[in-house]
């Protein structure tokens, strides 16, 4: 069948083409329809970056414009490459993102595929194309098993899998005992890891999203000479770690200043990175006390990055290894935006247990695409047995859980 899948829950437009077959192992191991597959036939996307970088953070009346602009036109180049033919049977399926995300956003791709739903009908066919609504972090969980071009199958996955979607909006540990089954198991309880990437950044005047540049600079840090940092902050001294009740691990080598490894030591699965943001604000705030410019030095800026960086990454990972004792998944899952931080990668490859199938997004697909919600709409197209509920009552929900 046919699937055209539409994404705009926040400030990425997108839209897939694909063919999608068979069916998933299991819950239906007796379903002979084979192992689900993909060919994406056209896939487009617009991304709003450059529109909302002088905002620091995405514009909400700004996305909504662009999206409703930028819809017709990808659709229109959609259908071109993908060489369909409207007389014949074009889409048999259309799955669109209707949350979570910015309500207005996600307004738009919905109104715009009821409107393909009823408009884009070939010669002669009476019946609207069904909607299946897709949840947005659904998507990123399905993104690991997706490509960014040509064919792919969904492999044979081994359950449980818990899922770490890392992105702008979220942070939680999802555990999946089966296809399609989440439960939060853990989540943040203030802002999510990439949004403190975004929001550090933008103290260090770094636009949005800041995340890509400070785990730049980071690397670039952890890459360089142990005695590079020291000579920028030798002559001052070291400062004294920031007052917080949590003790942190210890990772930082090369630089005088510590920052906590957030709820670490909580017994539930929980994360909080609104502590840490704050604790960067204060020593920003400090280091600007002694020289109002020392965030012109690029030395400065890496060492920050580096020590932030590893504050987040560290957590992350502390908390999916308790996960993992807990409750002993076969995969895991690391999706969501932050998914394609190198270190963030580099650490849990090296930390999780070999008997652990770790799953990482191809690099196109960790941020919002069209490819995951076509994966996931067609997956949860199979698990209603082929059937959809009336499309007119798809309303955005914008807090949308699992
Ligand atoms: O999944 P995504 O594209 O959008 C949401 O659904 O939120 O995630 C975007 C987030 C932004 O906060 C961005 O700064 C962050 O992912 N990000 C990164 C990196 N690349 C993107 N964070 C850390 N390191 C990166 N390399
Ligand atoms: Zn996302």
């Amino acid at each position: 069948m046919k699937i055209l899948s539409i994404e705009t829950s926040c400030d990425d437009t997108a839209i897939t083409i694909f063919e999608a077959k068979g069916t998933i192992k299991n819950p239906r191991p007796k379903n002979s329809g084979g192992q689900a597959s993909f060919k994406i036939l056209a896939n487009t996307s617009n991304s709003q970056i450059n529109i909302h970088a002088q905002y620091g953070g995405v514009f909400p009346a700004l996305a909504k414009r662009e999206h409703i602009k930028n819809l017709p036109i990808l659709l229109q180049d959609a259908l071109e490459k993908s060489k369909l033919d409207k007389k014949k049977k074009p889409i048999d399926l259309i799955a669109v993102t209707y949350g979570p995300g910015l309500e207005p956003s996600l307004w738009t791709g919905i109104v715009f595929a009821k409107e393909l739903s009823e408009k884009y009908l070939p010669t002669g066919r009476q019946v609207k194309i069904p909607i299946i609504p897709v949840n947005h972090m659904e998507g990123h969980i399905m993104s690991v098993f997706g490509k960014s071009e040509g064919s792919f199958k969904i492999p044979k996955v081994n359950f449980p899998v818990l899922s770490l979607l890392v992105s702008g909006g979220h942070t939680e540990l999802i555990l999946s005992k089966d296809w399609l089954n989440y439960k939060i198991i853990g989540e943040t309880l203030d802002d999510a890891a990439g949004e403190a990437y975004d929001k550090v950044a933008r103290m260090m005047d770094i636009p949005y999203p800041g995340g890509p540049k400070i785990s730049k600079l980071a690397e670039e840090e952890r890459n360089a000479s142990p005695d590079a940092f020291v000579q920028v902050l030798g002559s001052r001294g070291p400062l004294p770690p920031p007052d917080h009740s949590q003790k942190h691990t210890g990772s930082a080598k090369n630089f005088s200043f510590a920052l906590p490894r957030p709820m670490i030591y909580s017994k539930n699965f929980d994360f909080s990175f609104s502590g840490l943001k704050t604790a960067v604000l204060y020593l920003i705030r400090d280091l600007k006390k002694e020289n109002p410019n020392i965030l012109q030095d690029e030395k400065v800026k890496q060492a920050i990055a580096l020590e932030f960086e590893n504050a987040v990454v560290e957590t992350l990972i502390h908390k999916t290894k308790k996960a993992i004792e807990k409750y002993k998944p076969k995969t895991l899952i690391v999706a969501g935006g932050v998914s394609c931080n190198e270190h963030l990668q580099r650490e849990m490859k090296k930390y999780i247990n070999k008997d652990i199938t770790l799953l990482f997004p191809e690099k196109k697909l960790t941020g919002d695409n069209s490819i995951m919600i076509g994966i996931a709409g067609y997956l949860q197209y199979l698990k209603n047995n082929k059937k959809i509920s009336n499309t007119k009552s798809i309303k955005a929900k914008g807090n949308l859980r699992f």
